[in-house]
């Protein structure tokens, strides 16, 4: 059993032939709804015309597949009741393929056309319209689409970036491999001459940072303790040219990680502090240096503070935050993003053994603060905070954003689908939240509030972990429990406890960790950083 991927995501690349060219067995179109006020579509550049009407319309290629095939693609639409919404793909098989008919020089037959809806052609939908083709598309070997050809960068992204993520599944620990009709999309040909190259590209890279991302979160945790994270984090390094350097647990106690001891102390896997580090080509003193912080639970029982089954199931994901800064590390190089990114990944299991800290003991953090641990299963705090203050101390960062399933608090608030975002920084709470829509991972910000900082107060410590005076607010109180470790740093925290797992395939998500914040991470990366 190991966690190597031995499922191909699909490629992608541009091709310039033409649509019947490209040497594909499967092509495919766009489809946009028809509606009043539409008559815009007949500037669009290939665009089918088709005679007026309602119903929806085809997109380039359309009547060099009508004409070449033989194939009536509007009865097709309208026997499938098709409105061309985003994500809505119509399969049209092309009969007779095989004997000829339908082979152009003699070279590929194409078997079947897939109509692809772009919808209201958003960012949005292309993203949701690239996940559909996808997964539609399984088993096939290669497809050439004309689908984004008129469609902008953005959205080219988008496309691409669903496309690769909405047949993401990790391999390695199955004894037989899975049905080859299962297997993704071996190459997606782009119609296009090449020009958007670097487009796709990114979108690729940004795409396989998830799926990275996803594999570390989607290994059981019987594989997948501290050190083998710490083993895939050096692998990463070597593939990637990033400084990587590893904390063990003597390391921890010699420099004072009191947090992270503290929470790991009570499994016989020992905790880890994982740095990784990345210097652009052309740096020099006044490049902004990026510290992201990850939550690496690598599982999460509880500790004594035991959870109950159901609750204990799904916490091998508890080390997405860790996953999502290695998956965003692995990828700035070949972005190109032109800040010093240091990626940190506290690692540690949260058992309840015969060592593990009890509820009403008293930690040391890094930074020497003294915190009254009163329930064992708030460990990620505990962990970041040593980070969060290693980092302030000794990295000199322009500014720290940590990632983290924090709490089931978050999930309450907001559900899912989105990530709580919190910063006493309104510039980085604006780009971080913008990097978030623009990349399909929504974040919302949340009240960072002095109203309920009362609650950790502490009748023996410093500060207590989680509130002693009941305020509500699980996911607030956490939140502000490691600001305490940022001092004046500009500072955000992503609370992804909602949207790290998928409870079923949904467009680009696919059942399990999602690997959520690596895109919206590697968007504001890509921007610069911006912070104020
Ligand atoms: N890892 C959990 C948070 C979590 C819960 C993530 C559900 C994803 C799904 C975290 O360590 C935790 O147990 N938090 C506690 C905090 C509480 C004890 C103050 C929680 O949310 O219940
Ligand atoms: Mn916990
Ligand atoms: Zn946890």
């Amino acid at each position: 059993m190991s966690g190597e991927r031995t499922i191909r995501p699909t490629e992608v690349v541009t091709d310039a032939r033409l649509l019947l060219d490209a040497e594909c067995g499967v092509v495919a179109l766009a489809v946009w709804p028809g509606s009043a006020g539409d008559d815009a579509r007949d500037d669009v550049d290939g665009g089918d015309e088709r005679a007026a009407g309602a119903g929806p319309w085809i997109g380039p290629g359309g009547a060099e597949v009508t004409e070449s095939l033989g194939l009536d693609l509007f009865a097709a639409l309208e026997r499938e009741r098709a409105t061309g919404k985003a994500g809505e793909v119509v399969s049209v098989p092309v009969f007779g393929a095989g004997r000829g008919a339908a082979s152009v020089d003699g070279e590929v037959d194409v078997t079947l056309v897939l109509l692809v809806g772009l919808g209201d052609g958003s960012v949005a939908a292309h993203r949701r319209a690239g996940a559909a083709l996808a997964r539609a598309a399984r088993g096939i070997d290669r497809l050439a689409s004309t689908v984004t050809l008129t469609s902008d960068d953005a959205a080219l992204r988008a496309f691409v970036e669903g496309a690769v993520l909405a047949t993401y599944a990790l391999g390695g620990f199955r004894t037989k491999p899975v049905d080859d009709a299962r297997a993704p999309l071996g190459t997606l040909a782009l119609a296009g001459d090449g020009a958007r190259d670097e487009v796709v590209a990114t979108a690729v890279t940004i795409a396989l940072a998830s799926w990275t991302a996803r594999d570390l979160a989607q290994t059981p945790s019987n594989v997948k303790d501290p050190e083998w994270l710490a083993g895939r984090a050096r692998q990463l390094g070597a593939e990637h040219r990033l400084d990587v350097r590893v904390r063990d647990e003597k390391a921890l106690a010699d420099e004072g990680f009191g947090g992270i001891l503290a929470v790991g102390m009570g499994s016989v896997r020992p905790p880890r502090l994982i740095a990784m580090r990345y210097e652009p080509p052309k740096a020099d003193r006044r490049t902004p240096h990026v510290v992201l912080v990850g939550k690496g639970i690598t599982y999460d029982t509880g500790g004594l503070s035991l959870k109950p089954r159901e609750g204990m199931v799904p916490m091998k994901t508890d080390m997405t935050g860790g996953a999502v800064v290695m998956g965003v590390l692995a990828a700035v190089r070949e972005l190109g993003v032109e800040v010093r990114v240091t990626g940190l990944v506290a690692a540690a299991e949260n058992m309840p053994g015969a060592a593990a800290q009890r509820p009403s003991d008293v930690i040391t953090q890094y930074d020497g603060t003294t915190v009254e641990v009163l329930n064992t299963d708030a460990e990620g705090r505990l962990v970041l905070a040593d980070a969060i203050a290693y980092a302030v101390a000794e990295l000199e960062p322009t500014v720290v954003v940590d990632v983290a399933t924090l709490t089931g608090a978050a999930t309450t608030a907001l559900g899912r689908g989105i990530g709580a975002l919190y910063s006493a920084d309104d510039a980085l709470a604006g780009a971080l939240r913008d990097a978030g829509e623009a990349a399909g991972e929504r974040l919302w910000r949340m009240p960072l509030v002095d109203d309920y900082r009362y609650a950790l107060d502490s009748a023996i410590a410093d500060i207590a972990h989680i509130e002693t005076t009941k305020v509500g607010g699980g996911s607030i109180t956490a939140a502000l429990f490691l600001q305490r470790f940022v001092r004046d740093v500009p500072w955000a925290h992503l609370d992804i406890a909602g949207p790290a797992r998928a409870e079923s395939d949904k467009n680009e998500l696919v059942k399990g960790g999602t690997g959520f914040g690596v895109r919206a991470l590697l968007y504001w990366l890509e921007a610069g950083a911006p912070v104020t």
